[in-house]
């Protein structure tokens, strides 16, 4: 068994932390206080090749491995998680559904533009009324000939607002159940999709996140990806690559607040002596030095199943449970160690951990994780 990273590997390591460092550092506070989508950051991420990094370059991707791509998540994750969130749901979601299960000629059209990043998808899956429980999809797509007539609402959805091809999951047969649910392409400009308002969140308040409305669109049959009724087979597969993304993005979260606190314990002094002297901080800087570690091993293992054909189900929604847990307990202790300068914007760590709840809830919440685990074991 080899820990050692490849030279390749090391690299896009470096090239992330050094584009984090260096383009969303300056401004990632005025972002989130303002809720301001990173448009400029994004478009830097597609140039670098960050929003496509798994596609094969024959489509305008940078055809690297998942252990690069968890690299790069978690670098860029430590600055700026609405970042990280863009580029999780267009790399797992968006682009390795549509390389992995559309047609040719879906990938010209589609893959290949959103591959190189100059154009960003969503995926649809989230409703009103169907969040954890996925199949208990709402929206409607009628078949209607050689069209789907498209009718519903999608709530919470990343890069709502400024995407240009939409994944969305709708039911075509009710009496089929999940067997009955189909994922079509709509684009920003169908007659009759309209984007609702931008939810003002608790974190990840770069990222711009929107409720979708659909009114009697008309949607060509060349847009369903995949056979008839594949669309929650679709969802579901898709979600267990884009579980190893939100693992990054939460051990990127942890890992930042963590080097923060620890940066912060060797200046700031107490009772006479920097505050990484006192036993009390430094068995909390352990605890997240070890727990960090243990995610960031999971999020490997899991990437390396995935680049070696091996079955990763149980592996991500091990990694995106336990690297989410880490990241609420660090960024909660991170703002612990820094008192009341943790409390106050300039010192990053409050983002940080505000950050870090989402990573519990969206692509799967903790609860659904363990259900996954579960059926895993038990089986
Ligand atoms: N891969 C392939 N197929 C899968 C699968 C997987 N990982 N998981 C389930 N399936 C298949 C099952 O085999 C089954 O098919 P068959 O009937 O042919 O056997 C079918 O899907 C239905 O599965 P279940 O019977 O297990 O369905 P369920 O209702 O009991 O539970 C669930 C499924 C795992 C709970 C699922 O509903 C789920 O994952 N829910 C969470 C939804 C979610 O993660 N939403 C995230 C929204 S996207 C997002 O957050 C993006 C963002 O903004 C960042």
């Amino acid at each position: 068994m080899f820990f050692q990273l490849t030279e390749e590997q090391l690299m896009i390591q470096q090239a992330a932390r050094d584009f984090a460092q260096q383009e969303l550092l300056p401004g990632v506070i005025e972002r989130d206080e303002h809720q301001k989508f990173p448009k400029e950051q994004v478009k830097r991420l597609g140039e670098l090749g960050f929003l496509g990094m798994m596609v094969d370059p024959k489509y305008g991707g940078g055809g690297l491995d998942a252990i690069s791509y968890v690299l790069a998540m978690e670098e860029i994750s430590k600055i700026d998680a609405s970042v990280s969130v863009i580029m999780s749901v267009n790399n797992s979601l968006v682009c390795w559904g549509l390389e992995t299960f559309g047609t040719e000629a879906q990938k010209q059209k589609y893959l290949v533009p959103l591959a190189k990043g100059e154009i960003i998808g969503a995926f649809c899956l989230s409703e009103p009324e169907a969040g954890s429980d996925a199949t208990s999809q709402r929206t409607t797509a009628v078949d209607n000939g050689d069209h789907y007539i498209l009718n519903g609402t999608k709530n919470w959805i990343t890069n709502g607002g400024s995407a240009s091809v939409y994944l969305v999951m709708a039911q075509t047969d009710v009496s089929k159940g999940h067997k009955g649910i189909n994922c079509l392409i709509v684009e920003k400009d169908m007659p009759g999709f309209t984007i609702g308002l931008k939810e003002n969140k608790l974190g990840i308040r770069g990222s711009d996140t929107h409720s979708l409305m659909f009114q009697d669109v008309k949607v060509p049959k060349e847009q369903r990806v995949g056979e008839d009724g594949f669309g929650f087979k679709f969802a579901m597969k898709t979600l267990t690559g884009g579980r190893i993304g939100i693992a990054s993005q939460a051990l990127g979260i942890a890992s930042g607040a963590y080097e923060l606190a620890l940066k912060y314990s060797k200046e700031r002094k107490a009772f006479g002596k920097e505050i990484s002297h006192h036993q009390a901080i430094q068995f909390k800087l352990a605890d997240m030095a070890t727990e960090i570690e243990a995610a960031r091993l999971l999020c490997l293992k899991a990437a390396w199943l995935k680049d070696n054909g091996l079955d990763y189900n149980q592996a991500g929604s091990m990694a995106k449970l336990f690297s989410s847990e880490v990241a609420m307990r660090t960024t909660v202790e991170a703002v612990q160690i820094h008192g009341g300068y943790g409390y106050v914007k300039e010192f990053h760590v409050e983002r940080l951990m505000r950050d870090a709840k989402i990573t519990q809830i969206y692509e799967g919440t903790s609860e659904i994780q363990r259900i996954v685990i579960a059926r895993s074991v038990l089986q």
